[in-house]
């Protein structure tokens, strides 16, 4: 599911947002458990939205009924603040989301699709998170997929290290899994469709490669198998896997780390097959943090801290479509009395003409900058009544 809302082409992506979907701003976020869009903007049409991302992903628009969720104003800069920190992650405190998201805000901001909002929301919750997880630890000690993966297996089968260890798998995710297995002393198999990027990893992470084919035709001698692939079909298919098992006695335990699936789902109807999935053991990931709760609450006692300060200085910014529209349709009207004026003068010397120039200047921001600054003032602490009467006094009219 989440594969269908994944955009894979984020330039045409970005183009399409900011055309059709009525956002000034717009900020891509995907992972491997995420697909996620940051707005802003005056209209937030959110049917707008939903069709625009329907039409970029080819979607239909009813995907989204169940398998969309929209926070708006405070509820989305907590959710950006968890999800800098590490809270919202399946292993909680794991640093890698903090990347992902500096690489999103920074790909945004070259593509123009993020503005000073965007920016300065992302600049923020990245600061916050960094802040996070310096003061309370969060994560250090966490446990990853792959060293939950591995002990999973050592809870369920005797003696480990004297097991045939077989890795599908030589990415990020096969890397947590590897690297948890050598710390243990474990040795084991490492595969994945180019010998050389086996050879290259088993080299720098450890296992020992061994062919595709070979390793997919050998499941026959193996006692545990990891798959970590991002392979768009199943890998591991029922047929391999009751063919080996009909030739040995022993069980065999699979773990898919991979999502989607890459291991058929019926496998684990196979007698002596003993299988977990990702979603499995994510939730192991979960349970062990629950055990390192106070760190959580010390975690989520700071962004509840920063919220506020966030929604501050995001509600100053919405006003700020306003002030600007203000402020130009008042020098629009200063320039074409200062031009007129200048013509009934008749006059040509340059540093005169500045002078009166800059005294319209003055006077216009003498008297327009306070009641504009109030007006971000009022904004920051929630006046809806004063942002609503000073658009009705200057006639003001949200852009489409
Ligand atoms: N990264 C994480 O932290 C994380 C955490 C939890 C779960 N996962 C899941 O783990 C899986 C792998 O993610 P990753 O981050 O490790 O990805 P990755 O770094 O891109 O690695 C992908 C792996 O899949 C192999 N692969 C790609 N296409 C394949 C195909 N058609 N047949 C067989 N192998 C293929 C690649 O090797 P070759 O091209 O050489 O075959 C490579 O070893 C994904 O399903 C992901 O959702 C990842």
């Amino acid at each position: 599911m989440l594969e269908r809302f994944t955009f894979g082409d984020l330039d045409s992506a970005y183009e399409s947002f900011l055309k059709h979907s009525g956002l000034s701003e717009c900020v891509l976020l995907q992972t491997c458990n995420r697909v996620e869009l940051f707005g802003f903007g005056e209209v937030r049409d959110i049917e707008r939205i939903k069709k625009t991302w329907a039409s970029v992903s080819g979607l239909e628009e009813h995907a989204f009924r169940e398998n969309l969720e929209i926070s708006q104003g405070v509820d989305a800069y907590q959710h950006l603040l968890k999800l800098t920190s590490g809270l919202d992650s399946l292993v909680v405190g794991e640093e890698q989301i903090l990347g992902q998201i500096r690489d999103s805000i920074s790909a945004a901001r070259q593509m123009g699709a993020s503005g000073m909002a965007l920016n300065m929301l992302f600049e923020r919750a990245i600061r916050v998170g960094t802040r996070v997880r310096q003061a309370t630890g969060i994560s250090k000690g966490s446990i990853s997929i792959g060293s939950m993966a591995v002990r999973l297996a050592e809870e369920n089968i005797d003696d480990l290290k004297s097991r045939k260890i077989m890795l599908i798998g030589t990415g990020e995710a096969a890397s947590l899994v590897a690297k948890s297995l050598k710390r243990r002393g474990i040795d084991f198999a490492v595969t994945s469709r180019t010998f050389e990027r086996s050879k290259s990893f088993s080299e720098t992470v450890g296992g020992r490669p061994v062919g595709f084919e070979e390793a997919l035709a050998g499941f026959g001698s193996v006692d545990v198998l990891f798959v970590a692939t991002v392979a768009p079909y199943f890998l591991v298919t029922y047929e391999r896997v009751k063919e080996a098992m009909a030739a040995r006695r022993e069980g065999m335990m699979i773990m898919d780390l991979s999502n989607p699936r890459t291991v058929d789902e019926r496998v684990s109807t196979i007698g002596k097959i003993k299988m977990m999935n990702l979603d499995q053991i994510a939730e192991m990931v979960d349970r062990n943090m629950r055990t390192r709760m106070g760190v959580v609450s010390s975690a989520e006692k700071i962004i509840s801290d920063e919220l506020p300060v966030v929604e501050a200085a995001m509600k100053r910014l919405e006003v700020e479509p306003i002030v600007k529209n203000v402020f130009r349709e008042i020098d629009q009207a200063r320039l074409k009395e200062l031009r007129k004026a200048l013509q009934m003068l008749g006059e040509k010397d340059e540093q005169r003409i500045r002078i009166i120039d800059q005294l319209t200047q003055a006077i216009v921001e003498g008297i327009i900058s306070v009641p504009m600054n109030n007006l971000r003032k009022a904004s920051e602490q929630g006046d809806e009544d004063m942002v609503r009467a000073v658009t009705r006094l200057f006639d003001y009219k949200a852009r489409e």
